[in-house]
């Protein structure tokens, strides 16, 4: 196992002191919201400190005027990447959810990062237009917005991620229950979760 497990004694509870970084990939609409934000309230019931970086309030501020070309994507998702590692190594659970179409800068990301666990939030393209959410996909289809994400620009599948939530046909306790049942395999959360229940 990888030396990702410290404790510190806090009065009674004993603390898990190492965070990790959930990163949520998939299309627009495919539900990486959604899921993030059932999982951060499951973190904060496990008195685990937690933050989410949220692809949309991330270009509002870090990443304010970066286009959608598959450059600023990549500096967007690095940046986002050196923010989790920061905050991970506190020892807060970062849940980071964004697009993050490129296999590579995924990887570049997985590589530079402590605690890395990549969760593929997959739905096909047609399920998410048909729920068109934030009304994106019709402003794509009608050329009002140009390199949209698995319209006209590419997403890339995860070749081997940690976890895979399919979210046409799986609800988002199922999803989030998947995550947390990874995160106790794999022991990221199990000693925290057994003390503090
Ligand atoms: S990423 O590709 O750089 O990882 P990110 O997750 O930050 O993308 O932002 C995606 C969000 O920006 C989408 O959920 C959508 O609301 C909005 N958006 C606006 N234009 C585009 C576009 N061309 N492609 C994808 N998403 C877009």
């Amino acid at each position: 196992m990888p030396n990702r497990l410290f404790y510190r004694q806090h009065s009674t509870h004993v603390m898990k002191t190492e965070g990790f970084t959930i990163w949520l990939t998939g299309l627009s609409g495919a539900g990486k919201s959604t899921i993030a934000e059932m999982l951060h309230r499951e973190f904060l019931e496990r008195q685990l400190p937690c933050e989410t970086l949220d692809g949309d309030v991330v270009r509002e501020h870090l990443s304010k005027g970066l286009s959608f070309s598959r450059e600023d994507r990549d500096i967007n998702v690095m940046r986002i990447g050196f923010v989790a590692n920061l905050l991970a190594r506190h020892g807060v659970v970062v849940i980071v959810s964004a697009i993050s179409p490129y296999n590579d800068a995924r990887n570049l990301v997985r590589q530079r990062i402590d605690n890395f666990i990549e969760v593929y939030v997959k739905c096909p393209i047609e399920e998410c237009e048909r729920r068109d959410v934030k009304g994106l996909y019709k402003k794509a289809r009608t050329g009002v917005i140009k390199s949209f994400t698995g319209i006209d620009d590419p997403y890339e599948e995860p070749l081997q991620p940690e976890v895979i939530c399919y979210t046409d046909h799986e609800t988002v306790e199922h999803s989030v229950e998947k995550i947390l049942h990874y995160l106790e395999r794999a022991e990221y959360i199990s000693a925290a979760i057994k003390i503090s229940e």
